[in-house]
């Protein structure tokens, strides 16, 4: 039988095969997106989120470093400000490529151009991703017990989002006693 249409799963599926295809000889981009989505579903989940900001999250989270490549090639390094311009009309061509419907296109566009600016965050989308990135990256580049607080109490809002943070880095930042 034909199938008529994919489900959302089907379609995510693709969209990170896609972006394996644009970081294709980089396992290193690779496992942080891939790395940066499991973080942001988890913390979507764990937050609650209705399954629109969901599924705005998840593609955010997947594709928020497409700008990376081609602000190398154009610029011979990357810092967030070029990434965040180059970012966004290339995460709408391939959104629109695999038939993500404008609202979720503009939204994880603009996203994809905010990933790196921490002032005036609004929404549970944009904060999430902050932090799943920052899970990824304080890891990543062997960030200090203090650096990682300090990034925690500048940053990061949610709950799970501060208690996975915690987790990971064996310290508690909520404010609570240890028991
Ligand atoms: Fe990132």
């Amino acid at each position: 039988m034909e199938k008529i249409r994919e489900t959302g799963e089907e379609r995510q599926a693709r969209l990170l095969e896609a972006m394996m295809e644009v970081d294709r000889g980089n396992p290193e981009r690779i496992q942080h997106f891939l790395k940066v989505w499991g973080f942001a579903r988890l913390i979507g989940k764990l937050e609650g989120l209705d399954a629109d900001t969901q599924e705005i999250l998840e593609t955010a989270a997947i594709v928020h470093d497409i700008g990376i490549r081609s602000c190398m090639e154009k610029y011979g390094h990357c810092r967030g400000k070029e990434q965040e311009k180059e970012g966004p009309p290339l995460a709408e061509e391939l959104l629109g490529r695999l038939g993500y419907e404008e609202r979720v296109k503009a939204r994880v566009s603009w996203l994809v151009g905010h990933h790196h600016t921490y002032a005036h965050v609004e929404g549970l989308d944009y904060q999430i991703l902050l932090e799943a990135d920052y899970l990824v990256n304080s890891y990543e580049n062997h960030e200090s017990a203090e650096q990682i607080e300090t990034f925690c109490r500048r940053v990061f809002r949610t709950p799970s989002g501060i208690r996975l943070l915690g987790l990971q880095s064996g310290r508690q930042f909520d404010g609570k006693e240890r028991i």
